[in-house]
């Protein structure tokens, strides 16, 4: 069993580290934030991931969590870098705190031995970058592999610990091979590459499947159009083993400390590198225009918002995580509060801190929709699912519900007496109809 120092104790990290620990490998996890530190030793994890905190407590006696260096170091023969790579304001990747982890492992001396392995989501090239600078620093001896995650949040251990496949990308075969042998027990099959590859596979993933969310939500605003039901037109399409059912749910677009960054990150390194990446403009722009739609939505039916009030049901980017990063409510809400709305919000982990204080917070669900003109499904949490619809519309002034995330059956709250409408759903099931009669044929 090996023993691995992860640097970063954000998602990835502590996921990656943990679910190391379950392994079998001794695992110490470094950050600098003395805080998450100590909620980690008192057995709490700093974020919501299902599953983790009892993964923590199963393999407590292989995990430490530290703010320092040379105890994350003792003896460990893996480095993993797992900090944060956020966007700079041109839009690159903020790789600084990768680079003060290379300068760390310098500082700690040349007698540091074993390999580099980069976690955190960076430009096509930085390994090549990092290699010289452990070279320049006198660690050429420290072998260095790029081992992308593929942890989506909410289900991150689960994906960990049942993978679609592991990427290694390295120069020597002795450092792939020795990352690979860290994975044993997990049944996937290895992909070993060279750097710049793994590097890019990364990036093209989540470009890829942020593609194919545009892409579906584009498919139901024309199905708002013409009379269709996305729902349906996805599983037709998806059922398709070309195509398949994954990343086709219509919603009010993407979210996450993911995939806007990783989008405008390969759009970014095609534009630097000489190539324009067209494809990934409209991903781009149609998300943010999808984050949008709801305003039309609610403004076909209240006319204007000026002193309306609306409930924001949901506020995480998605459901089963407290990540507000890039959300599509903080967007919704900013632009609720520019029509003049009034703007009241639930979630059931997610942290409001980043929302205009004009917002109203609230406990609950019920409480949210109370003398509302509309309720917006903002995240699909299960509690949304489960709320009682009729309860709900007796509390609200006006009972309009926009599923942002078709979550609920149409006929159902229709059903108890809203006015329901999702995205790329028949608004109303008579709508979809022609209203000039077919041309008869002569
Ligand atoms: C994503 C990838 O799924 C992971 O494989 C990757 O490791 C991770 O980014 C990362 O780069 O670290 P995550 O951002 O946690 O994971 O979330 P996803 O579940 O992929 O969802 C991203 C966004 O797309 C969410 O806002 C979600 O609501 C939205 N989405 C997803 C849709 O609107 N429709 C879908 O069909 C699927």
């Amino acid at each position: 069993m090996a023993n691995i120092a992860v640097f970063g104790a954000g998602y990835a990290g502590l996921v990656t580290g943990v679910c190391f620990s379950e392994l079998g490998h001794n695992v110490a996890i470094r950050d600098v934030v003395p805080e998450k530190i100590h909620r980690l030793r008192s057995g709490k994890a700093p974020i919501f991931e299902p599953g983790l905190e009892d993964l923590m407590e199963r393999n407590d006696e292989r995990l430490t969590y530290t703010l320092d260096l040379a105890e994350a170091l003792e003896g460990a023969d893996f480095f993993f870098v797992c900090v944060g790579t956020p966007p700079t304001y041109s839009g690159d990747a903020d790789l600084s705190a990768v680079w003060s982890v290379i300068d760390e492992l310098a500082r700690a001396g040349k007698e540091t031995h074993g390999t580099l392995v980069m976690k955190s989501t960076v430009p096509v090239g930085t390994g090549e970058k990092v290699r010289a600078a452990l070279d320049a620093r006198g660690l050429t001896h420290v072998g260095y592999v790029s081992c992308p995650e593929f942890l989506a949040e909410g289900t991150a251990v689960r994906d960990f610990l049942n993978p679609d496949r592991i990427v290694i990308g390295a120069w020597e075969s002795a450092d792939a091979d020795a990352v690979e042998s860290l994975h044993r027990g997990l049944d996937a099959e290895v992909v070993k590459t060279d750097v710049y590859s793994a590097e890019m596979v990364k990036l093209a993933a989540n470009a890829y499947l942020g593609t194919r969310i545009s892409f579906i939500n584009e498919i139901a605003n024309v199905c708002e159009l013409v009379g269709a039901d996305v729902e349906q037109v996805a599983r037709g399409m998806g059922l398709d083993r070309r195509i398949g059912t994954h990343y086709l749910r219509a919603g009010i677009g993407f979210g996450g400390s993911c995939f806007p960054k990783d989008i405008s990150f390969l759009k970014l390194l095609a534009g630097n590198s000489g190539y324009h990446f067209q494809l990934l403009n409209a991903v781009i722009e149609v998300n943010e225009l999808q984050k949008r739609r709801v305003v039309s939505k609610l403004q076909k039916h209240l006319g204007s918002l000026r002193g309306k009030r609306v409930a924001l049901l949901g506020l995480a980017f998605k459901a089963n995580t407290d990540d507000m990063r890039e959300a599509p409510s903080k967007v919704l809400a900013s632009r609720l509060l520019a029509e003049g709305a009034e703007v009241r919000v639930w979630d059931p982990v997610a942290h409001p801190g980043d929302l205009q204080p004009a917002v109203t917070v609230v406990d609950g669900a019920l409480e949210a929709l109370e003398d509302a003109d509309a309720a917006v499904i903002v995240t699909e949490w299960a509690e949304l699912r489960e709320l009682d619809w009729a309860q709900a519309r007796d509390v609200m002034r006006t009972p309009l519900l926009i599923d942002g995330r078709n979550l609920l059956e149409p006929e159902e709250v229709r059903s108890v007496g809203f006015v329901y409408e999702g995205i790329g759903r028949v608004a109303n099931a008579f709508e979809g109809l022609p209203e000039a009669e077919e041309p008869k044929l002569a």
